[in-house]
């Protein structure tokens, strides 16, 4: 894969980013609500547990220290394909004035490569019709139709 931009890392989430603007970079995607220091370890923590299923990555404008993209792999562990593992991409964010700069394209090549290395036949997103052409980009195809039952 290319390089980030100058001046940016791409990382591994740490309990630290509390305070580094993680949680404002997913706002650009939904709602997430006001989280308590916390409640944010021990999301963190108990993520950390899941022994290789949950794989949150940052992208850091280290000039700043603030965490401007974000997204996760979840592996899957299955009973079919022999006991198959699907990775599924989720939550991927950048802040909106950091978009265009490729960031979203680096989030999803790093959050492939694990999924690869991991073991993932493959790897699956649920995303609008706005950002598809994003997707495609990032070497994804239209597979399916995603059904939803919200509580
Ligand atoms: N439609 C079509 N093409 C797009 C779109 C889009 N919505 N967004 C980016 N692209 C293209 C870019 O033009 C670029 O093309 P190029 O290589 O020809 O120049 C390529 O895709 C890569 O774009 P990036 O610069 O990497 O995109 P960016 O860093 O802006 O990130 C993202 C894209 C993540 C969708 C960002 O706009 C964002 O955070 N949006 C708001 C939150 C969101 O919708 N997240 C995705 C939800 S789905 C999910 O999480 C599984």
């Amino acid at each position: 894969a290319e390089a980030l931009p100058q001046g940016y890392v791409l990382r591994a989430l740490r309990k630290s980013d509390y305070s580094t603007g993680f949680l404002d970079c997913l706002r650009v995607l939904t709602t997430v609500g006001e989280i308590a220091q916390s409640e944010f370890e021990e999301r963190y923590d108990w993520m950390a547990k899941q022994d290789g299923s949950y794989f949150v990555i940052v992208i850091e404008d280290t000039s700043r220290g603030k965490v401007v993209g974000t997204g996760a792999l979840i592996v899957e562990r299955k009973f079919v394909h022999r006991l198959g593992r699907v990775g599924h991409i989720e939550d991927i964010a950048v802040d909106k004035d950091q978009q265009g700069k490729k960031l979203g394209l680096r989030l999803i090549q790093a959050l492939d490569y694990i999924a690869e290395k991991v073991g993932c036949y493959k790897a699956i997103l649920d995303c609008s019709e706005a950002n598809e052409g994003f997707y495609v980009k990032c070497g994804f195809r239209r597979a399916g139709l995603e059904m939803a039952h919200y509580y």
